[in-house]
């Protein structure tokens, strides 16, 4: 049985630089993911899944999903028998899934929960946050890769009810490891100053009325010294909007959660061997070797998306789903490292990343087309 039991792994954007990824230090997120983890077995939030079970929340959601699989499916052409889903092997070593299901399976078997929700609490948020994206739920735009259509379901940890009307924020690097809207050293060619304005693979989508955000994106490609990994964070139930679907707010920003999810080894390998990703020279960080997921192997914690696959070729494309569960009377400061405008991206002066300068690089410099009085988010803790 598939197990839905979800832990978001934050991140953490410090100045001090890791690998290649600056602005990102991979031990102090780690240090972080240990202390939250301690807080959230304390407060024994299993228990939500049997109450989600108790009011029909989660057969909402098979429902739901069954019929976007089957949606998608249809959309592709896909009428293949086999799909194929993850298991509930320890979540950090390479295996095999022994769960085949084929099309007439029960979809109540294929998107039962088997186990809890649990949260992740309030860390940081990486270093490559851009603010002012597009709200839309198709993130793709002229960038190659596996389809990855992602189910995620917001779930509050003190009433275990669906958190509908949160704006969720969505971000990952494409299928050779480079994150849009960023220029900085490790993040593919600095001297392309162009990628400021991209935005493809990021985008916002809005909870519907059973806490429910879908994204059709591509499968994340890696990228040195972390596992392939997305991230997502909520914004507060007051964020309000632009004419031109973006959210209101620029360099200063505050979320009730913060976190990334993961993927199991097996897809990863699948997923690499495939075109375009497999031109990707970055070295690849297993799950096992992420500093950060090394902190989370316990029974109940579970950061991994569930998954099948659309086709019987990965390329067809993948279907995911997860339930995260925020604690909506959070709030924690967010420090973008650019802001997405009508002209393009700018950065952020007091994001602590380095301007495309590589490790040290001038990463405290106001960027020209600073708007006077521009609002800056505080310097990263
Ligand atoms: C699938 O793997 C799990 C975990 O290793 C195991 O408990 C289960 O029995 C396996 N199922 C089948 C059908 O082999
Ligand atoms: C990923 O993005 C970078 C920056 O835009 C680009 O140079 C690279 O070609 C992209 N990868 C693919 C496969 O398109
Ligand atoms: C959207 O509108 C806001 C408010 O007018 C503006 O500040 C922002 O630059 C616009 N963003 C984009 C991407 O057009």
């Amino acid at each position: 049985m598939v197990q839905l039991s979800t832990l978001l792994t934050g991140a953490v954007g410090l100045a001090t630089v890791v690998s290649a990824h600056p602005g990102h230090d991979v031990k102090a997120e780690a240090a972080e993911r240990a202390s939250a983890l301690k807080s959230i077995r304390a407060r024994g939030l299993s228990q939500c899944a049997t109450q989600l079970k108790a009011r029909g929340v989660e057969a909402e959601s098979v429902a739901r999903r069954d019929a976007s699989l089957q949606k998608i499916r249809q959309a592709r052409g896909l009428t293949g028998p086999l799909l194929k889903a993850r298991d509930t092997t320890p979540l950090t070593t390479s295996h095999e899934s022994n769960l085949t299901v084929d099309i007439d399976t029960d979809p109540s078997v294929l998107f039962a929960s088997g186990g809890a929700c649990v949260l992740a609490e309030d860390v940081t948020q990486g270093p490559y946050y851009v603010t002012g994206e597009l709200i839309r739920k198709n993130l793709v735009e002229d960038q190659e890769g596996v389809p990855l259509y992602l189910d995620i379901q917001l779930v509050d940890s003190e009433t275990c009810e669906p958190v509908p009307d949160v704006y969720l924020d969505f971000w990952h690097c494409n299928s050779t490891g480079v994150y849009s809207g960023v220029v900085a050293s490790g993040n593919g060619d600095t001297s392309d100053e162009t990628n400021l304005d991209a935005t493809f693979l990021r985008g916002i989508q809005k909870t519907d009325t059973s806490g429910v955000a879908e994204f059709e994106t591509l499968f994340p490609g890696h990228y040195t010294g972390r596992a392939t990994h997305i991230h997502v964070l909520s914004h507060p139930a007051d964020t309000t909007t632009n004419d031109n679907d973006t959210l209101s707010g620029l360099y200063t920003t505050t979320s009730s959660h913060v976190g990334q999810i993961f993927f199991d080894q097996d897809l990863i390998s699948l997923v690499e061997a495939s075109d375009v990703y497999n031109t990707n020279t970055q070295e690849l960080t297993t799950n096992a070797d992420d500093s950060i997921l090394s902190q989370e192997l316990a029974d109940d914690i579970d950061p991994f998306v569930e998954y099948v696959l659309l086709g019987e070729d990965v390329t067809d494309g993948i279907f995911a789903w997860i339930n995260v569960v925020i604690d909506s009377s959070q709030s924690t400061d967010v420090t973008p490292a650019a802001y997405l405008t009508e002209d393009g991206g700018v950065e952020n002066p007091n994001s602590g990343m380095g301007g495309g300068g590589g490790p040290g690089g001038p990463g405290g410099e106001a960027p020209t087309g600073v708007p006077t009085g521009f609002p800056t988010g505080a310097p990263p803790s």
